[in-house]
């Protein structure tokens, strides 16, 4: 993206990454991504906030030579992940006199990850405060948002913080600030599913210290800005509660129709009782779109057919991710099909609880059947669905109670 002017002396000059469909190798971009760095030109002293992936060096290079920066004093290093920190070599080869400013495990990530002689890290902590003149710069160390490494930079004289990738959101777009709130609630969201999700305890945490920092501007690392920033701070607030929805999630693959007739039949005697209900075709699904469902999530259902002698590897990959999410769901349970062997169906659903040891969810009546659901499967789906409408109420009812 081209230079943008957040304010007088503190300027966008980050890349947006249009074409990008998929991070990590894993997590797919529907809406692309932003790799935001920010010049802050001090009275005295220039900064540079972060650095962008090396495929969008150019551009970051260009935005800085638009400027005319010939001087950089200090590069702030939020956080190591390379698609912020992987430009800080060839900053340096730009901009030798800079020191980069960082805490201890981010200079050791850095160090380790990109061969930065250690003499051009400067450490700070939280008791650190660096005059660039006019502005100050300060720091909050705020492990696992979401690697050991990260912290916050706030200028007070602003009122603005840098919040690596706390809070930000998946999202190519040329608004500097947030304009389309449902857009970026929807890419934020996600975001929140697919990174922070993890660590929901440290994503609380923060969370709360921003709600009690004045604050005017939250600038993440991906994503527009948020001017307003109760917006992000509410729905951060709401998606890392303990409260859950009363929504079921059903992740399930079905090689011969027969779980999929079950997994439908479920989804309509739960509709029935209006529970919100949404099915995941997983061969089919979006991961992504499962994360985001997760996060509100007060019961799993995952639906697998049955491989060899265990559940179909869509479901355990599925499991697996699920698993890395750690999702707030208290109950779950599995239904499905299989071939041949009573005895393997008995044990289905302990196969597929053992895919999630994460998730401490308590386990609902699961329903495995040999072949085509008879009525006599129906039946014990229609239990299932009572089971999960009553424990449902129960979980709703203490959640209203401990709210007052
Ligand atoms: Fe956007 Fe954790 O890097």
């Amino acid at each position: 993206m081209a230079v943008q002017k957040i304010r007088e002396n503190i300027y966008y000059v980050g890349a947006i990454d249009w074409d990008r469909r998929l991070f990590d190798q894993l997590i797919p971009l529907p809406h692309g991504t932003s790799y935001n760095s920010y010049l802050i030109e001090g009275s005295e002293k220039t900064v540079l906030i972060d650095a962008v992936y090396p495929k969008k060096w150019d551009d970051l290079l260009s935005n800085l030579k638009t400027l005319k920066v010939n001087k950089i004093d200090y590069i702030v290093s939020n956080h190591s992940e390379p698609d912020h920190s992987g430009s800080l070599p060839l900053l340096l080869e730009i901009y030798p006199e800079a020191q980069i400013l960082t805490n201890s495990k981010c200079k050791e990530l850095l160090i380790n990850h990109l061969k930065i002689d250690e003499n051009k890290i400067t450490e700070v902590d939280s008791s650190t405060k660096i005059s660039i003149g006019d502005k100050t710069l300060t720091f909050i160390i705020a492990p696992w948002v979401h690697w050991p490494d990260t912290m916050f930079t706030y200028i007070p004289e602003e009122k603005i913080i840098f919040t690596t990738d706390f809070m930000g959101s998946h999202l190519a777009t040329s608004d500097l600030f947030v304009k389309n709130e449902w857009v970026v609630h929807e890419a934020a969201k996600r975001y929140y599913a697919e990174i922070m999700m993890p660590f929901r305890a440290h994503v609380k945490k923060y969370t709360e210290q921003l709600k009690g920092m004045d604050i005017e501007i939250i600038a993440a690392s991906h994503g527009p800005l948020y001017d307003k920033p109760e917006f992000i701070i509410d729905a951060y607030t709401d998606w890392a509660s303990d409260d859950v929805k009363g929504e079921v999630v059903i992740p399930y693959v079905s090689m011969y129709e027969n779980t999929g007739k079950m997994v439908n039949y479920l989804a309509d005697r739960l509709i029935e009782k209006g529970v919100k209900v949404t099915l995941f075709n997983l061969p089919e699904t979006d991961l992504g779109e499962l994360a985001v469902y997760l996060v509100d999530a007060t019961t799993i259902v995952m639906g697998a057919s049955m491989v060899l002698a265990g559940p179909h590897p869509a479901a355990v990959y599925a499991a697996s991710i699920i698993n890395a999410l750690k999702p707030k769901a208290k109950f779950i349970t599995s239904i499905g099909s299989f071939g041949w062997a009573d005895k393997l169906g008995e044990k289905m659903h302990e196969q597929v609880k053992a895919l999630m040891p994460a998730i401490k969810a308590e386990s609902l009546t699961p329903v495995f059947i040999k072949g085509s659901p008879t009525e006599n499967a129906y039946r014990k789906l229609d239990e299932l669905a009572d089971e999960i409408f009553s424990r449902h109420e129960d979980a709703m009812g203490k959640q209203q109670i401990a709210a007052g």
